[in-house]
């Protein structure tokens, strides 16, 4: 069944909590070894092109450590949604960067064929229609340009989403549909296919090995599936109590590993409309 589009607007307007979630992946995400020389290859070759454009950059860092960024290199240009996300990144620097720009995924202000690598990382599943996103990522890419595109499994994080499930039906919660169904690792090739000549969809694994409970409860409260459970902050602390529950009788006082995975889309080839007769 398709899932309810939900609009990241609001959620990204309001949240440093993606900080929150960046910094979780970069300190606790441990993937096995060909997921890593995945990473290391995809990355190499992002680096090899020039410039590049960095699609729903976010925090700046992504969640996934695939490809440079706007922070990393002076030739990648970085844009969001997002003011408060840009803003963020800004402040860091004390003022703010010409690279980074505010736009949408489905109408990019750049000319077309002027990138050699565009990159959307976590990001197209928040696209109501992502094949748009795709279509404007391959109209700025040269002819020789490669489109990166990471996502989530749809069976990313069971432990929690169980927990989740159970504490929020024990409740009477709000059950959102995850959001990476609108283009996750099982669902987003078909939507890349229309854009490029060649789409290939490598598999990523890991777990994200929190140490505590205590510690997968603060990811756990950044998420947009726990926010929407419901609308009043009581009733959202009694969820986080009840997932706690859940999760202690599982893993007790020790580690707190959650299994994650998804997939990275290489694609090449890109179809320009303003290419065809
Ligand atoms: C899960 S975050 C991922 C951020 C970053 N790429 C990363 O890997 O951490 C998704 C980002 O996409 C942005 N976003 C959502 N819809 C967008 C759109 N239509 N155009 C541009 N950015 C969008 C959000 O504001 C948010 O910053």
């Amino acid at each position: 069944m398709q899932a309810p589009f939900v609009d990241p607007r609001p959620l990204y307007e309001t949240e440093t909590p993606l900080s929150t979630r960046v910094g979780v992946f970069g300190r606790y995400l441990v993937i096995d070894a060909a997921s890593q020389r995945l990473f290391d290859g995809v990355t190499r070759r992002i680096a090899g092109c020039s410039p590049i454009v960095d699609i729903g950059c976010g925090v700046g860092a992504p969640l996934l450590p695939v490809g440079p960024t706007v922070l990393d290199r002076q030739d990648v240009i970085a844009g969001d949604l997002s003011l408060r996300q840009l803003q963020s990144i800004s402040g860091d620097a004390g003022r703010p960067s010409p690279n980074l720009l505010q736009f949408d995924a489905t109408r990019l202000p750049f000319r077309s064929a002027s990138f050699g690598a565009a990159v959307a990382r976590h990001m197209l599943y928040h696209v109501r229609d992502p094949r748009l996103a795709a279509a404007e990522a391959a109209r700025v890419l040269r002819d020789d340009g490669l489109f990166v595109a990471t996502t989530n499994s749809s069976s990313s994080r069971p432990e929690l989403q169980d927990a989740h499930t159970e504490a929020a039906a024990d409740l009477g919660g709000r059950l959102v549909e995850r959001m990476s169904t609108n283009f996750d690792a099982e669902s987003g090739g078909e939507k890349l296919t229309g854009s490029f000549l060649e789409v290939h969809a490598e598999p990523w694994a890991g777990v994200l090995a929190f140490p505590t409970v205590n510690a997968v409860l603060d990811y756990y409260r950044s998420t947009a599936y726990f926010k929407m459970a419901f609308d009043v902050e009581a009733d959202r602390s009694r969820l986080a109590g009840r997932v706690s529950e859940i999760l202690r009788a599982r893993f007790g006082d020790g580690p707190a590993p959650l299994t994650v995975g998804g997939a990275i889309f290489i694609c090449t080839g890109p179809i320009r409309a303003d290419n065809n007769p």
